[in-house]
C-alpha cells in the first residue's frame, strides 16, 4: 500500500488551546534543540484530534519542533499506525488477517466492513461513520479473529457479532471490548486447564508458589540431601498423570523426617568397613573398579617380555578394547606381542606397565587382563569383532 498525502487536503490545521497546552508540555521534556524527539507523540495528539495526519497537520507539527516538513512527512508515513487519509468520524476499524485471524474467520470479518462501511479499505462509509483497513497480527492472536476499534480490542469475534458492534456504534453506544463468546481473557476455549486449582480455591497460590510454601524452605541451598519432591508420574505440583494414584507433595514435615530417617544411614556410611577377605568366588566376580588408579602403593615387578613376537606373528593387541594402533607399538616395544602375555600380568606387573604409560589407569579401567584372557583362550569380545570387521580402525 502507498503511504503518501491523500489527494484531498484541508486548508489548514490547529491544535485545539487543550491540545496545545499539553503538546507545549511535551517539549520540556526534551534537551533544547532535541525537541525533535517529541515528533511521534505530537503526531499522534493530532491524528487524535481530526482522525488522521493531513498536510496542513504534518506542517503544523514540523514547525512547532522546528523540523523540515519532509522528515515530519518521513516518520508518519513510516509508521502504520498514522492514518495518510480520513477516517471516519466515529470508529477506524482494523480487522487483524494474520495467521490465527485469518483461520479463524477474518475473511468473513473483513467481509461484513465491506458490506456495512465500504468496498475497499481507507474509504468513508457513505454516512461517514466508519472506514476500515486489513493489519498485521495485532497480538491477540488466542483469541482470533479480532479486530481493533479505537484503542480497543474486539476478540472471538463472529460475523454477526461485529455486524453488531458497527450497529450500535452507530447509534452511540459503546459496546464492552475483549472477548465476545465468555471468555474472561485467552483462556481456552473449553475453560481453563492451568491455573485451575487457584481458579476454584484449592491452592492459595499459583503452582511455584504453592510449591515453595508447600516445602516450607526457600534459601536452603542444593546439599545433596534431597529427596524426590513426588513420584515421578506426577507433575511438580503432585497431580497425576495419566489419571494415576496422586502423590501428596513433599512438605516441610515431610522433608525433616526423611531427612531424620537418612542420617543413621549416611553416620553408618561413614564408618570404615571392617576388613574381611572377600570369598574368592566374590573376588572373580568382581567388576573392574572404574575410578581405579594405577596402583602406586604396589611394588612394581617388571613381568616377562619378550624381544619380539613369536614365529606364528603377533597378536593384534588392538583387539582389547583401549589398546588403540598407538598404544599398541607401546606394548610391542616394551616386549609384549601376545594376549597370553597380558593375560599373566599381576598387580605387580600391572603396576610396571601401568608406570610405563602416558594415561596411568587405563589397564585396569578398560580391563585389559578379562580382555586378554578370553582373546588368549581364542574367544571373541564385542569389541575384538568390530575391529575383525575393520570397524574400528582403518588399517585393520
Ligand atoms: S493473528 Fe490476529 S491478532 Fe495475531
Amino acid at each position: 500500500m502507498l503511504r503518501r498525502l491523500h489527494h484531498t487536503q484541508p486548508d489548514s490545521f490547529a491544535f485545539t488551546p487543550d491540545n496545545l497546552a499539553w503538546a507545549t508540555a511535551q517539549l520540556t521534556k526534551y534537551p533544547e534543540g532535541r525537541e525533535a524527539s517529541a515528533i511521534i507523540p505530537l503526531l499522534w495528539r493530532a491524528q487524535e484530534q481530526e482522525g488522521w495526519l493531513s498536510k496542513p497537520a504534518l506542517e503544523y507539527v514540523a514547525d512547532m519542533l522546528g523540523m523540515a516538513y519532509i522528515r515530519a512527512l518521513e516518520v508518519a508515513s513510516f509508521y502504520f499506525m498514522f492514518q495518510m487519509q480520513p477516517t471516519g468520524s466515529i470508529a477506524h476499524v482494523q480487522v487483524c488477517g494474520t495467521t490465527s485471524c485469518m483461520i479463524c474467520g477474518a475473511e468473513s470479518l473483513i467481509a461484513v466492513c465491506q458490506e456495512m462501511i465500504a468496498a475497499n479499505p481507507h474509504d468513508v462509509s457513505e454516512d461517514g461513520n466508519f472506514s476500515w483497513e486489513e493489519v498485521e497480527c495485532l497480538g491477540a492472536c488466542s483469541n482470533a479473529p479480532m479486530v481493533q476499534i479505537g484503542k480497543d480490542f474486539y476478540e472471538d469475534l463472529t460475523p454477526d457479532m461485529l455486524r453488531d458492534i458497527l450497529t450500535r456504534l452507530g447509534k452511540g453506544e459503546v459496546p464492552v471490548p475483549g472477548p465476545q463468546n465468555g471468555r474472561y481473557g485467552c483462556e481456552p476455549a473449553g475453560g481453563a486447564v492451568v491455573l485451575a486449582d487457584y481458579e476454584s480455591g484449592k491452592t492459595q497460590y499459583n503452582a511455584s508458589v504453592q510449591l515453595a510454601t508447600d516445602i516450607g524452605e526457600t534459601v536452603k541451598r542444593i546439599d545433596g540431601s534431597e529427596v524426590p519432591l513426588t513420584a515421578p508420574w506426577t507433575d511438580r505440583g503432585g497431580r497425576p498423570r495419566n489419571g494415576e494414584t496422586p502423590v501428596e507433595p513433599m512438605t516441610a514435615a515431610k522433608q525433616a523426617a526423611a531427612e531424620k530417617a537418612a542420617k543413621p544411614a549416611k553416620a553408618a556410611a561413614k564408618k570404615p568397613a571392617a576388613k574381611k577377605p572377600a570369598p574368592k568366588a566374590e573376588v572373580a566376580k568382581a567388576a573392574p573398579k572404574v575410578d581405579a588408579t594405577p596402583t602406586d602403593d604396589v611394588a612394581e615387578k617388571k613381568p616377562r617380555t619378550m624381544t619380539a613376537p613369536r614365529k606364528a606373528g603377533a597378536d593384534d593387541l588392538k583387539q582389547l578394547k583401549g589398546v588403540g594402533p598407538k598404544l599398541e607399538t607401546t606394548l610391542n616395544e616394551m616386549g609384549f606381542w601376545h594376549f597370553d602375555q597380558i593375560a599373566k600380568w599381576d598387580d605387580a606387573a600391572v603396576a610396571w606397565v601401568d608406570s610405563r604409560l602416558k594415561f596411568k589407569g587405563r589397564i585396569i579401567r578398560d580391563g585389559w587382563i578379562d580382555q586378554a584372557k578370553a582373546l588368549a583362550a581364542g574367544e571373541e569380545t564385542e569389541f575384538s569383532k568390530r575391529v575383525q570387521k575393520g570397524g574400528v580402525y582403518k588399517d585393520k
